[in-house]
């Protein structure tokens, strides 16, 4: 690591790559839970279609430290961390309630947006750096990120929301 003074985009675009590689990793672990807890079979199986486009991610960030020519490590994240924790509050005290599929919902687009602003910058910094490759791979993610935030907007318009209000 270079002296602080001397950092540089490398010195950022390393950072972030570590943060978001241990950010999905705990994302990995955590869809499934949100998954067996979900009520209405269609957003169980959007949390099971995203836990394996989540394996194909972590694989994708694998590449990239390859191609930027460092091994494949991750860095704790407080922020999805802080995330994660909020996700599993909702599983845990609104478990049988009627608002419970609205509260995952809104949990999961936390975790999406979070990951679509990180997956953003990381293409931005590739292509500066003028790693071409990289930069598509990542937003090659970053598409599906959108498409998975896009597709939970669906499910809350589409029933979870008016379940989850008062009779
Ligand atoms: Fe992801
Ligand atoms: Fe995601």
């Amino acid at each position: 690591m270079a002296d602080k003074a001397e950092k540089t985009l490398e010195d950022l675009f390393h950072d972030m790559l570590k943060d978001v590689y241990f950010a999905e990793r705990q994302i990995l672990k955590a869809l499934p839970k949100m998954s067996k807890g979900a009520q209405s079979p269609e957003l169980k199986a959007a949390f099971e279609k995203h836990r394996n486009e989540t394996e194909g991610q972590v694989e994708r960030l694998q590449r990239v430290f390859e191609i930027f020519g460092k091994r494949a490590q991750g860095k704790t994240c407080p922020a999805i961390e802080g995330i994660l924790e909020e996700g599993a509050d909702i599983l845990d005290e609104f478990k049988d309630s009627a608002a419970l599929d609205a509260g995952l919902v809104s949990a999961a687009q936390a975790v999406e947006h979070y990951e679509i602003a990180r997956y953003g910058t990381l293409k931005r910094w590739a292509e500066t750096l003028g790693m071409a490759e990289a930069a598509r791979l990542l937003g090659q993610t970053l598409d599906e990120e959108s498409k998975t935030d896009k597709a939970l907007t669906g499910l809350a318009n589409s029933f979870a929301n008016e379940k989850a209000k008062a009779a």
